[in-house]
């Protein structure tokens, strides 16, 4: 079964803080939401292998550390997952990034997809799905098929905040995904939206309602 990791650094949860706050602007919410990407992608990252080296230091020979060479993909959910990639790939310069457009239906809540690119070698890469919001569940659930459709075997999924709802959606329908998340806050309301959540995660990113 899934596992559920919620990252309670404190620097995460002084930073989500001021990202909730309905009077943080666009600048200061995009700026936030970078840097806990980028605190958020050294705490994922935590399992990758590494491999023994030697290192030579002005002084001796040391045996040290460096990362296997495990191959990395960052799939933001567009477009408000577009907001953690820069920050995640600050830590993982080397990951390759694919996209998977997605919006929901404000009727029906169902996700929509409208673009998929990815890297070539799917099934080689250890994929992260990242989108700040994880509210039905509709969207995550769709993009982790989309990558499972084209080959991919390896994903975790990474946002901000999550819903109780949104977790269980995710874990019923891929119980090999761990899930990481900064929050679980408490609910849903009658229109999908994360309660006390932190708003619409796109329009705050780029400012349009
Ligand atoms: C938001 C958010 C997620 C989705 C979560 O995107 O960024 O992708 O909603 O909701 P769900 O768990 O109920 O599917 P939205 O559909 O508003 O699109 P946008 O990023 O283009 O604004
Ligand atoms: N999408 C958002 O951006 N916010 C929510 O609370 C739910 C879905």
């Amino acid at each position: 079964m899934a596992k559920v990791y919620v990252f309670d650094h404190p620097l995460i949860q002084h930073k989500l803080t001021y990202i909730r706050d309905k009077r943080t602007g666009t600048k200061e919410f995009r700026e936030l939401v970078d840097e806990v990407a980028s605190l958020m992608a050294f705490e994922i990252t935590r399992d990758l292998p590494l491999q023994e080296v030697d290192v030579e230091t002005p002084v001796s020979v040391a045996k040290s550390n460096v990362l296997s060479g495990k191959k990395l993909g960052i799939i933001p959910i567009l477009r408000a997952g577009l907001g953690m990639v820069e920050g995640m790939l600050k830590l993982i310069p080397a990951a390759k990034v694919g996209h998977i457009g997605l919006y929901r239906d404000p009727e029906t809540l169902q996700p929509v997809e409208y673009y998929v690119k990815l890297p070539s070698d799917v099934e080689e890469r250890d994929f992260i799905v990242v989108d700040p919001m994880l509210a039905t569940g509709g969207s995550a659930v769709e993009a982790i098929n989309s990558l499972k459709k084209r080959g991919a075997t390896s994903i975790k999924f990474m946002c901000l905040i999550a819903s109780p709802e949104g977790v269980e959606v995710v874990k019923e329908a891929h119980p090999d995904v761990d899930i990481f998340i900064a929050a679980l806050d408490e609910k849903l309301n009658e229109k999908g939206y994360i309660v006390p959540g932190l708003g619409d995660a796109g329009d705050r990113l780029y400012g349009t309602k």
